[in-house]
């Protein structure tokens, strides 16, 4: 059977206190709605619809790029007119299955079993200690479901059932057309609850389906800034168990953010503090210290990154050695066994194996050979104030300290330049080149004296 998804996203999500749309709030980088179709589409639907409200152009704007359909829900006169707003885009013999944009963790696995069963109507319920502020499910004396009754219409032997209604659903969308042509709003809020249909499939006397969620994340909603980062922790707890039940030491579970997806080798270790974000691959053995921070970068094997480095968009080699305090600028590609040092930039450029830039450069826009060292304090000057220029440094050169390479600039293979040099022009192979004034010393010079 096809499967259409609809995912409500209209509410305004005023306890926010935002100017932000409630569902673009991130959770691990990535909006709230963006979580919830992203996991949609491993369902592989036929469609997926998003309910947006008034307002929400906002939202829409942001996630225009994502296959789905954008429905507008003019006025927000409940979660029952939400759904009927899209209902008519879905074929009769689909099933449908209705997700919330602001509940970013539910799970595919819960959801597949819960859209199996095809008949009836299957909704998605858990057990909670403090059911306050949810419908609750109401059973007859044969345990089968009669209605949902919302908090505000529920009297007290209502109010104390602990089964709630996470309000994710799955029914044939023929079933669901036909019910929410019937719905009203004669209740205490005078909306049009999509919970009201529960009821009416007992009169059609259609099964109805409960499958209770064993992990109460999934189906939590995101209303203020404390329950969005109660969440964010426990997705992160998630995710750093995983890496560690795969092979990955994480000195502090606690203390490590990923915020987008990795793939790390076994044996590698990561201290405190340390934020990994985008999409970033690490190999086996690899050692990352505290404070650093990582985006978008694929990282080999034996690699050992000291504390407080910021790396994004870059390629590291096996074996490199890079930190404490370096920065790496994106697209930045070092190979093997490289040494970055403190307080070192590198942007933009190629360094080749055994290269070592171990103090207070900048090197941008620069292509470096093999065996090189780079000499402390050594700059590319790549900017001309109007156009960006090249440095190309070839193999085996060396460089003293405080160079200044005025770019564009060639240094051809096993060049030596003296340090406290402005290089200009290109250096030939294997010379020695100094463009500093010679040293002399004024014997007897008397400083100027204080008057
Ligand atoms: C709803 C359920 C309740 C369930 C709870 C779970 C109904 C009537 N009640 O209550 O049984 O326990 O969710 O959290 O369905 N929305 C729209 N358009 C609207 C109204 C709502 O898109 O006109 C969206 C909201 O953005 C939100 C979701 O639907 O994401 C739920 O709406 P909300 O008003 O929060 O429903 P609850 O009162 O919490
Ligand atoms: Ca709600």
């Amino acid at each position: 059977m096809k499967l259409s998804i609809i995912i409500l996203a209209a509410g305004l999500g005023k306890r926010m206190n935002s100017d932000l749309p409630k569902v673009l709030h991130c959770l691990a980088d990535k909006p709230l709605l963006q979580h919830v179709i992203d996991t949609a589409l491993t369902l592989a639907p036929e469609t997926i619809q998003v309910v947006y409200g008034h307002g929400g152009e906002q939202v829409r704007n942001s996630l225009i790029n994502l296959p789905v359909q954008w429905v507008k829900q003019e006025q927000q006169l409940g979660t029952g007119h939400a759904v009927a707003q899209a209902i008519p885009n879905i074929a009769n013999d689909n099933m449908v299955l209705v997700l919330y944009g602001d509940v970013p963790l539910i799970n595919s696995i819960t959801l597949k079993t819960l859209f199996s069963q095809t008949n009836g109507l299957n909704i998605l319920t858990a057990k909670l200690n403090n059911p306050t502020g949810y419908g609750r499910i109401v059973r007859d004396d044969k345990n089968q479901v009669t209605s949902i009754v919302e908090e505000k219409d529920a009297n007290d032997e209502i109010k104390s059932i602990q089964e709630i209604n996470t309000g994710i659903l799955a029914t044939q969308a023929n079933n669901l057309r036909n019910w929410l042509t019937k719905l009203d709003n004669n209740n205490s809020q005078e909306e049009y609850y999509l919970t009201d249909i529960v009821a009416m499939a007992v009169v059609d006397k259609q099964p109805i389906h409960t499958n209770i969620v064993n992990n109460i994340y999934e189906v939590m909603g995101v209303n203020n800034r404390l329950q969005l980062a109660n969440l964010e922790r426990y997705y992160q707890l998630q995710q750093v168990n995983n890496l560690m039940l795969a092979g990955v030491t994480i000195q502090d579970p606690n203390r490590l953010d990923i915020r987008g997806t990795v793939q790390i080798g076994y044996d590698t270790n990561i201290d405190i503090n340390v934020i990994l974000a985008g999409k970033i691959s690490i190999g086996n053995r690899v050692k990352i210290g505290s404070n650093t921070v990582i985006k978008n970068a694929e990282i080999a094997d034996d690699v050992e990154i000291l504390s407080n480095c910021v790396i994004e968009n870059v390629v590291i080699g096996a074996g490199c050695k890079i930190g404490p305090f370096a920065r790496l600028r994106p697209e930045t590609k070092l190979a093997e066994r490289v040494h970055i040092g403190n307080f070192v930039e590198v942007k933009k450029s190629t360094v080749a194996n055994n290269s070592k830039i171990n103090h207070l450069s900048y090197i941008g826009d620069s292509e470096i050979g093999k065996n090189v060292n780079v000499g402390a304090g050594t700059i590319t000057c790549n900017y001309d104030g109007a156009k960006k220029h090249k440095t190309i440094i070839k193999d085996e050169v060396f460089i003293g300290s405080d160079t200044q390479l005025i770019a564009p600039v060639t240094v051809e293979t096993g060049a030596t330049i003296g340090a406290g040099s402005t290089i200009t022009t290109d250096v030939t192979a294997d010379s020695l080149t100094l463009s500093r004034a010679k040293q002399k010393s004024i014997i007897g010079w008397q400083r100027p004296n204080k008057k």
